[in-house]
């Protein structure tokens, strides 16, 4: 287990997860995922983070090849969730650092995750702190939700180097460690993805961080992530940081997202002809069957989309479960400005469009039309109104998009 050194004494030492499917029931890419934890070597030698429980033998044997783990002076805990301080205790142990630096919050995080927390030399520091550690200074930057309260960056000026924890990861399970080494396409899919499923209820923090990134001038040519590969030299880092905005900005794209559920496939056949009816006003859609599509796999779609159509034909006086597990997914991560439109088949009691239409409304969705019902199976002429609701929906998605 080799570790990387990724700036002179900078060195990469986390472990590679090519198991992990599941995160809180986003479901991972079939890459995985990473742990990173990182070691600067200088009058002090500090640790970034840990990894999770159960990948604490592979960051110590690749520690254990450049520094005595009993010569760790600090560790910084950047974030309390498991996948970065399951190890922590264990690394406490085995390094007995002078010092464990954590955010006010991160110390509250601990106190409730680890029950030896009071043996342990913890010390706060906020936003504007900073520790010498030889040639180099570490200066925090709290990022409370970004995404849990404790979360915070290190930032070491010297090297111009940010370590950024969950913000700007990826979940990539994969011997290269730099987003230079990946197209630029799949980097894109896999920051998406992760954005979309983990970062999305935070945008505002997001932007609130980046314009006080730009306000302190922190000068940075390395992003080193928790997550997935690390962004360095200058056009990469641009890249990160204009990505994060315009994903947080969430401006409509000009393009749908059609999500469904069928029984007998009225609902289905009602999905293809709104399709069409986008098409025809040229908007784009993808339709995604949640029988055969993830809830993940909705949102990273959502990304490009200022429309979801939602359909589902009327089940026990509901919705078909896979949609109302959709859409409970979705109103979590609070997806912003976008257009909603409701749609479904039914036999008698017909609730369907109601329950889909007070999902979108409750998510703050601009509703353009009224619902569409159609009784039992559709004939031609509840398809041609499909596809003119269709492209009433694509025009008024073309008016939010300024067209
Ligand atoms: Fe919030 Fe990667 O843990």
């Amino acid at each position: 287990m080799q570790p990387l050194e990724i700036k002179k004494n900078v060195h990469w030492v986390g472990a590679v997860d090519y198991g992990s499917r599941d995160f809180h029931g986003y479901s991972l890419s079939p890459q995985g995922t990473t742990y990173n934890a990182y070691v600067v070597l200088d009058e002090k030698k500090v640790l970034f983070d840990t990894v999770k429980h159960g990948f604490s033998e592979v960051l110590l044997e690749r520690l254990r090849t450049i520094v005595n783990p009993e010569d760790i002076d600090y560790i910084v805990v950047n974030h309390v969730e498991l996948d970065h301080a399951g190890a922590l205790p264990q690394l406490i142990k085995l390094c007995k650092p002078e010092a464990v630096f954590c955010s006010p919050l991160g110390q509250k995080a601990i106190e409730g995750h680890f029950k030896n927390w009071r043996d342990w030399p913890l010390k706060t520091v906020k936003t504007g702190d900073s520790i010498s550690i030889g040639k180099r200074t570490i200066r925090f930057v709290e990022t409370r939700m970004l995404h849990w309260p404790d979360s915070m960056f290190s930032y070491i000026p010297e090297d111009k180097l940010l370590f950024s924890n969950d913000a700007f990861g990826q979940n990539i399970a994969s011997s290269e460690r730099f987003t230079d080494a990946l197209a630029r396409e799949a980097l894109d899919q896999a920051m998406t993805e992760y954005y979309y499923n983990i970062v999305l209820p935070y945008s505002q923090q997001v932007l609130k961080t980046l314009a006080q990134v730009a306000e302190l001038g922190l000068e940075i040519d390395m992003i080193a992530p928790d997550h997935g590969l690390i962004f360095r030299g200058e056009d990469e880092v641009r890249y990160a940081l204009e990505r994060y905005r315009e994903f947080a900005e969430q401006k409509p794209g000009k393009r749908a997202v059609i999500v469904y559920d069928s029984m007998w496939h009225s609902t289905e056949k009602m999905a293809y002809a709104i399709a069409e009816g986008l098409n025809a006003e040229g908007v784009p859609s993808r339709i995604m069957d949640m029988k055969r599509n993830h809830h993940s796999a909705v949102m990273t779609e959502l990304a490009r989309c200022g429309l979801v159509v939602a359909g589902s034909p009327t089940h026990n006086n509901g919705i078909l479960p896979y949609m109302a597990a959709m859409l409970t997914y979705m109103k979590g991560l609070r997806p912003q400005n976008r257009l909603g439109a409701a749609f479904g088949s039914f036999g008698w009691s017909g609730e369907c469009v109601k329950i889909l239409t007070d999902h979108l409304a409750g998510m703050g969705f601009e509703l353009p039309e009224e619902g569409l019902k159609i009784k039992h199976v559709p004939d031609e002429e509840a398809l041609a109104q499909c596809m003119e609701r269709g492209k009433a929906l694509a025009r008024a998605l073309k008016a939010k998009c300024g067209e």
